[in-house]
């Protein structure tokens, strides 16, 4: 079969043309690049110091509910009764939760019995002694726990929470 050599060597130049066309419009497109304006997003956040309850208010074992950084935002503190890694308090004991499964935001129950919070949407479980731990379940992170402190007075004090609350972009609104 006898080759068209005419039609190969427009179709070659038509190529080589288009390649240079596009580099060079990438070139431009490099050199044009608006500046980006916006401010990017503060990486921390500053927390309300915020007094939750004193430590005579908190009975062993049973949660006591609260609410932090704001009222939108419930959680518990818990005198476990063991000291923790985590706890605070004259017998390192006390740690704090938000409720909020951070599957999809189920209001979670505490079970004495094995000191866990418990989700009823699709039965996440997260250790209370163990910092939240997440041990069962459809959840991608441990569940968010207060950062504690608790005064002369007994006054017990939330200035942080170390993960994401469900449903937020940022902790502090
Ligand atoms: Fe808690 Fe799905 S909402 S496991």
């Amino acid at each position: 079969m006898k080759r068209c050599d005419r039609l190969i060597d427009v179709g070659r130049r038509r190529f080589l043309t288009g390649a240079g066309a596009m580099t060079a419009g990438a070139a431009a497109a490099s050199v044009l690049a608006p500046e980006a304006k916006a401010t990017p997003g503060a990486a921390l956040v500053s927390y309300p110091p915020n007094r939750l309850a004193n430590v005579s208010d908190l009975k062993v074992n049973e949660p006591l509910d609260v609410a932090y950084p704001d009222d939108e935002a419930p959680g518990v503190l818990i005198k476990l009764g063991t000291r923790v890694p985590t706890g605070v308090g004259p017998d390192g004991d006390i740690v704090g939760f938000t409720i909020l499964c951070p599957h999809k935001g189920f209001p979670m129950a505490y079970d004495a019995a094995d000191k866990t919070l418990n989700c009823p949407g699709h039965y996440s479980r997260f250790d209370c002694e163990r910092g939240g731990q997440q041990i069962w379940g459809h959840a991608t992170q441990n569940l968010p726990q207060y950062a504690l402190r608790v005064d002369e007075k007994g006054d017990i004090y939330a200035e942080g929470v170390d993960e994401l609350i469900y449903g937020r972009l940022s902790n502090v609104l």
